[in-house]
């Protein structure tokens, strides 16, 4: 562990763990650099495919520990520390082994405001574990993500980088963490956004007296 800070506030990586994948699996086959290359053909040079290949490493490899980022480094000849900042930057990569099934709770202003919070301590005490960690079985991830894109229908969460479950409630974690026992993940939910705020119950914005062009969703009068 370094030493040249002082009390982190959060732990600092280890800069050099205990490599988990072996070196003699730590390849791309032929037909997955053929994959690659025709992704890295697509841009004007390698690193636009950075996200594709950490992509598929994380599917080979079920996570992304330092020696994957390395293979994806030194197969797209990009420095390290490029593609680890992006492995870094988006949680749908996994830096550490998760659970069989990933609950991404969304806890971003909207879902927030809806219950975000409730929900996902529901979660934590339903699975005896805090958020960031995994049961003991193996078979359950919990972590907090920024906004999912389904503000919508907050709160909200997605299962292993898949889908969505919207509109959050209790009794719908029940459901799911029973169905996923059984080993039935659930379809992939749409759901279509109210296009008229009398289906919200009417405009609730207290200041509506002094909005000219609100509407939902807003149109610019100026952009035909
Ligand atoms: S704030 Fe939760 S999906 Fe946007």
């Amino acid at each position: 562990m370094t030493d040249f800070i002082k009390n982190p506030v959060v732990p600092l990586p280890d800069r050099m763990p205990d490599p988990v994948v072996a070196k003699d699996d730590l390849f791309f086959t032929e037909d997955e650099k053929k994959q690659i290359a025709t992704w890295v053909s697509r841009y004007p040079t390698a690193d636009g495919a950075v996200m594709r290949v950490l992509w598929l490493a994380q599917e080979k490899f079920g996570f992304l520990p330092p020696e994957a980022v390395q293979l994806v480094a030194d197969t797209l000849d990009m420095p390290y520390a490029k593609v680890y900042g992006v492995a870094t930057f988006y949680t749908q990569y996994f830096k550490e082994k998760k659970g069989t099934y990933v609950f991404d709770v969304c806890t971003c202003f909207s879902c927030q405001m809806c219950g975000g919070y409730d929900m996902l301590h529901y979660l934590e005490d339903k699975l005896s574990i805090h958020a960031g960690d995994t049961t003991e079985d193996g078979l359950f991830t919990v972590q907090e993500a920024e906004c999912l894109g389904a503000c919508g229908s907050a709160p909200m969460l997605q299962v292993t980088n898949g889908p969505y479950v919207h509109n959050l409630t209790r009794e719908k974690i029940d459901a799911l963490i029973d169905a996923l026992r059984e080993g039935n993940m659930p379809q992939f939910e749409s759901v279509t956004l109210p296009q008229d705020e009398n289906e919200l119950g009417g405009n609730r914005r207290t200041d509506v007296a002094r909005t000219t062009t609100y509407t939902t969703p807003p149109v610019s009068e100026t952009v035909k």
